[in-house]
């Protein structure tokens, strides 16, 4: 087996080569002046069974075109397999028509990456449930809620003085699977409505099976699958804050973290955001409430350590 990486995060793709005990495998990606890419793999992959790891995060279709050169370059290089470790997975909030209109951008990008003769697809809490439906090829999906689980019980948290808070109705699979994991660990939920248009969010009212007047004074866990804007955390601590609760620890899978979220992270009500490393963040998007855990160990087992 021989691994790749794309330009997208090679942290990831290194740290996961040294758990197997093997370096990645080099790959020239050259960019032209007028921003077209050149792929070339540098490696006898002939009869190889290889692997790319690519997250197609900001910028979404840079990440993406290169991803489908190196796996065009690896087939016609020789390689016998080409499995493809997308950790978090772009194009993905568009998985119907919503209005009138619109394109299926999942769909799409699936297609492409079908076309393209992809084997496996192995990735992170997908956004939708949707996502195995839209290939025909094996997918993996894995998730980071069993690394927090367990960062959450070496903390001590437990539900003498912690409860589990979905930041949005979207959330209830997420948040339900998370209380199992931690002894059915109370639960309640945000109801988060966003504005299309602008994407301003208002959270003003609870759900779920925990009385509100509960809250007060507990330690709230906000689980979600990823941060973009940050907005929705923000709006949910400050919807809590205002209900009592004395500490936010907020758990996320993909830090995709566009425009001024790192800042409207590190002011909000959130004490730490954790959150894992699909997404390869850069230092003047790291924040003093930030840490990051590796989700390194678990692609590594699913590779077949
Ligand atoms: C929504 O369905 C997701 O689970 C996240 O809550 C959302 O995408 C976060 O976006 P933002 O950080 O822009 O509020």
């Amino acid at each position: 087996m021989k691994i790749f990486s794309g330009s997208s995060n090679q942290a990831l793709a290194q740290k996961v080569a040294k758990v197997m005990e093997m370096s990645v495998s080099p790959v020239e990606v050259f960019v032209f002046p007028d921003g077209e890419r050149r792929i070339q793999i540098q490696e006898d992959v002939v009869d190889e069974e290889t692997v790319v790891v690519q997250s197609t995060n900001t910028p979404v279709d840079t990440h993406y075109i290169e991803l489908f050169f190196i796996i065009d370059g690896l087939l016609r290089s020789g390689a016998k397999s080409v499995t493809l470790v997308m950790p978090y997975m772009g194009y993905q909030r568009q998985d119907h028509v919503f209005r009138d209109g619109e394109a299926v951008s999942l769909d799409v990008v699936v297609k492409l990456l079908e076309a393209l003769k992809v084997d496996r697809v192995i990735t992170f809490d997908p956004h939708t449930i949707k996502l195995r439906e839209f290939f025909q090829t094996d997918v993996v999906d894995l998730s980071a809620l069993s690394l927090f689980a367990q960062f959450i019980k070496e903390k001590g948290w437990d539900s003498a003085d912690t409860v589990l808070v979905s930041p949005d109705m979207g959330g209830l699979r997420r948040i339900k699977k998370m209380s199992s994991m931690l002894s059915n660990m109370n639960w309640i939920a945000t109801v988060k409505d966003r504005d299309l248009d602008t994407g301003s969010i208002l959270i003003n009212r609870f759900e779920g099976p925990l009385p509100v007047a509960e809250l007060k004074d507990k330690r709230a866990l906000m689980v979600d699958d990823m941060i973009s804007s940050g907005k929705t955390i923000s709006e949910c601590a400050s919807f809590l804050k205002s209900n009592g609760v004395k500490e936010i620890q907020v758990f996320a899978t993909h830090p995709i973290f566009s425009k001024d979220a790192p800042k409207l992270l590190q002011v909000s009500n959130a004490d730490m955001v954790y959150v894992s490393d699909s997404v390869w963040i850069p230092e003047e998007k790291r924040f003093e409430k930030l840490k990051i855990l590796s989700i390194a160990e678990m692609i590594a087992g699913e590779l077949g350590l």
